[in-house]
């Protein structure tokens, strides 16, 4: 595994820093030292549910629930993890496997791999500074960044540290005849987003009984409990301090007066609305020249009428399990979808991506890509900034190791693997 360069600041226990010399360029000490390093750390950590499990122990609980947690009673975040779990792939063997490619074309850029990070807002809850962290690494690597509306990082931050790699995701604020959603629009396209995301699935502020009883809400109030959570986790505290307190960085303009934790957050939470409407949908991509890809899109007859205004692509996702509980997994309505909209557009998938495998099974149904969420944060959660390259270095160690046992070459080919998916909905 290839742990990143630089110089790490932030280290799990038992991690010795890495520094390079004047030059830029590791010694071989410390190359060695590296490699030992990277080994410990994949035999500690195999699999992104252990890193969940450190993660869980290393950030505060209310941040950890934050991220971790779903909608309700969490059914559809199970039923995520269950879909992938049941799809069997049929392997082929007697197939020289030694030249295998993982590269790929999403529109017109190449790719290294074929998965992506999926926008999250209030990243920085798991890790101060996570979006910075990941971006960072995303371009190093050549993979598709979405930076999330409610980041904690700004546009035109991430733009500059991920030019080649930045997508944008983009919530909906109706007021004033969308004035805020429209500069934002303006901003991503001065910036350079390759990409511009609506996300459709949040028709309405979802329930999340983890969040209720930890009170995290807007304003957010650090009381007793809280307080004695962060004291615990000196790690993450002091990432706090480097990062800096975290605010709503792409509402920083549309705020009066100072611009804080609270007042970007408070604006985020009244003014961003519901689902955007065919028309809106219309009016955006008419607005924007680049490609236009509308996530959060379970329904067949909904990515008919996407394609029909002309998108480049859907993500099929149901946010995680993080809006309705009563979704289907998204893998379910991943064949479908492709069914109806996959010769016309680009189908990705996410929720609930915990492998290389689930990467495998969703390209094997027909995706061209696959967003992965929380395991990054797991990674960041329990590793600090190394978690960046770890989980990239994961994920991308196990697809190759998976093409090899369906006897693909490259990501292409992944429609010729034979899918057994007792799960998929019968729609298309
Ligand atoms: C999200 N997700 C999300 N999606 C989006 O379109 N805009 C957003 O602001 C957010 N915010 C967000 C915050 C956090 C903490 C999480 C975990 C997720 C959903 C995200 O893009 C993606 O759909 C899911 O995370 C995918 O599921 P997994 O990989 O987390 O199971």
């Amino acid at each position: 595994m290839a742990l990143s360069s630089g110089s790490y600041h932030d280290r799990p226990e038992g991690i010795r820093i890495l520094n390079r010399t004047s030059s830029g360029t590791l010694t071989s000490g410390d190359a060695a030292a590296a490699a030992g390093h990277a080994d410990a750390l994949r035999r500690r950590f195999p699999t992104i549910e252990s890193l969940r499990q450190r993660a869980q122990r290393r950030v505060p609980n209310f941040a950890f629930d934050f991220v971790d947690g779903g909608a309700n009673d969490e059914e559809c975040v199970r039923r995520n993890a269950r879909a992938f779990a049941d799809i069997e792939l049929l392997p082929r063997y007697c197939i020289d496997a030694d030249t295998l490619a993982t590269d790929m074309e999403l529109f017109g850029r190449r790719y290294s791999q074929p998965f992506g990070v999926a926008p999250m807002g209030s990243a920085g809850m798991m890790w101060p500074g996570a979006e910075i962290i990941l971006a960072r690494e995303a371009q190093r690597r050549r993979v598709p960044f979405i930076l999330a509306t409610p980041a904690n990082a700004s546009i035109e931050r991430i733009a500059e540290l991920a030019p080649d790699v930045f997508w944008f995701q983009l919530y909906r604020f109706p007021n004033d005849n969308h004035a805020i959603t429209f500069d934002l629009v303006k901003r991503a396209d001065e910036a350079g987003a390759h990409v511009l995301v609506p996300t459709i699935d949040s028709a309405g502020k979802s329930k999340r009984p983890r969040d209720i009883r930890n009170g995290v809400r807007v304003p957010f109030k650090i009381g007793p409990k809280t307080f004695f959570q962060i004291a615990s986790s000196p790690t993450w505290a002091m990432a706090l301090r480097r990062a800096g307190m975290p605010r709503t960085e792409n509402i920083v303009p549309y705020t009066e007066g100072r611009a804080t934790r609270d007042s970007t957050a408070q604006i985020m939470h009244v003014k961003a609305r519901g689902s955007h409407t065919w028309d809106e949908l219309a009016r955006l991509r008419d607005r924007w020249s680049r490609a236009f890809v509308v996530k959060g899109v379970l329904h067949p007859e909904d990515a008919e009428r996407l394609v029909s205004i002309g998108v480049d692509g859907l993500i099929v996702s149901n946010h995680g399990g993080r809006h309705f509980d009563g979704a289907p997994a998204s893998v379910d309505m991943l064949p479908a979808i492709v069914a109806v909209a996959g010769k016309r557009a680009t189908v990705m998938i996410d929720s609930g991506i915990r492998s290389g495998l689930d990467i495998l099974r969703g390209l094997a149904l027909g995706a061209s890509a696959a967003f992965i969420g929380r395991p990054f944060l797991y990674g960041l959660g329990a590793l600090g900034e190394i978690g960046a390259p770890f989980v990239m270095d994961m994920f991308a160690d196990e697809l190759r190791t998976e093409m090899k046992h369906v006897g693909i070459h490259s990501v292409a080919d992944a429609g010729e693997i034979t899918v057994r998916h007792p799960g998929a909905w019968p729609l298309a």
